[in-house]
């Protein structure tokens, strides 16, 4: 019989170590993680073993693979993740994450995988070069989530179709172990929770500075498209006036952004950075052009992104108490997840000895 309590709420969430992280993570995901720490338990993880199942030439190598971890550590750190309330660690110090993401690599279906619109945008045209890792992907995400048999994960709109695939996996693993899931003593055969995805907020979906129809992303290849979390004043303030935008005034109203992509993108920017409501935003710059909405728009984007660069720009002058920390939250993180792994042995039947 196992001795694990209860499901009960656990939030969890994590980001791929690739390059800086920019407006778009932060406030698709990083805003969302901070607020949580005040009512979950939270565990956030640097995704590193998703980062590598990219070329090479993405993730650079692993001296930039080593510093994009404590990079993005500095990031969260900097944010507002309070080590003191969450756990933050990266992925590839707790095994069990490969471990349990085996099991689902036997779970998961071939068709599943198939449709995930995010491994098609990866690959490109050239399918038959894509990693096998990059294929499953979704299986170690879904792993990465259930070893804490989390309830709760802040995502962006785009990890939507990933997140369904998690919770396919957890009702197919607790369907066909069933009886097995009994016998170890959670008698409504849930082992595994369906977790939830957390999306809220303006700016779900942040868009480049550059065309409001694509999403704001490190891949992109020009600067300008995007407000990393590292850029000074400078920087900010001069991407946020070189933003493309419509010759319009703004509406008085949201539904006044339709069909105006870049203009909407600006105004769920503004909310979200101001913790307003876009129907806000515009109350107060309805009528007005982006002559003076910009202005507003990179004092606002630099008083609340600006002292977060700093703050990174601190704590990576001392790698080794990143480090430090990232070994505390490993072993934090190491305990939830032993008995979990070692109950999933003991139902799927791989001998412990
Ligand atoms: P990634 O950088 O792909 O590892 O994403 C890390 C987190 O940031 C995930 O929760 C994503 O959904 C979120 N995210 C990435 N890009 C954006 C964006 N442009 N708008 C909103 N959320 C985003
Ligand atoms: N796939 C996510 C992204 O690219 C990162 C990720 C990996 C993740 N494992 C996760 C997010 C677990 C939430 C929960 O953004």
């Amino acid at each position: 019989m196992s001795k694990l309590p209860a499901i009960s709420p656990r939030v969890f969430s994590g980001m791929q170590p690739t390059g800086a992280l920019h407006l778009g993570n932060y406030l698709g995901a990083l805003v969302q993680w901070v607020k949580m720490q005040d009512t979950h338990e939270c565990i956030y993880c640097v995704v590193d073993m998703h980062a590598i199942t990219q070329a090479r030439s993405v993730w650079g190598g692993p001296e930039e693979l080593r510093n994009a971890i404590r990079m993005s550590t500095a990031a969260y750190m900097a944010a507002g993740v309070d080590t003191k309330k969450s756990i933050i660690f990266n992925q590839s110090q707790v095994a069990a994450h490969a471990e349990l993401a085996w099991v689902f690599n036997c779970i998961a279906r071939m068709g599943w995988l198939n449709r995930m619109t995010q491994f098609k945008e990866k690959a490109g045209k050239d399918r038959e070069n894509a990693s096998t890792g990059l294929f499953i992907y979704p299986n170690l995400m879904a792993a990465d989530i259930l070893t804490y048999r989390a309830t709760h994960v802040p995502v962006g709109e785009d990890q939507k179709q990933h997140l369904e695939l998690a919770r396919d996996i957890a009702q197919k693993f607790n369907n066909d172990f069933h009886d097995e899931i009994v016998a170890e003593g959670f008698a409504d055969g849930d082992f595994f929770p369906l977790c939830e995805p957390v999306i809220t907020g303006p700016a779900t979906r942040v868009m480049s500075l550059r065309d409001g129809s694509r999403k704001m992303s490190k891949s992109e290849p020009s600067e300008m498209s995007r407000i990393n979390l590292t850029d000074d004043a400078d920087a900010i303030s001069n991407k946020v006036r070189k933003a493309r935008t419509d010759p319009d005034a703004l509406p008085s109203e949201p539904k006044g952004l339709e069909g105006r992509p870049e203009a909407q993108n600006l105004v769920g920017i503004y909310a979200a950075l101001s913790g307003t409501t876009p129907e806000a935003v515009l109350k107060d710059f309805g009528g007005a052009q982006f002559g003076k909405f910009k202005p507003a728009l990179a004092d606002l984007a630099v008083e609340k992104i600006g002292p977060i660069g700093a703050e990174m720009n601190r704590l990576l002058g001392d790698p080794a108490e990143i480090d430090r920390i990232l070994a505390d939250g490993s072993a934090r993180a190491r305990e939830i997840a032993a008995p979990v792994i070692d109950t999933v042995k003991d139902i799927v039947g791989l001998l412990r000895t």
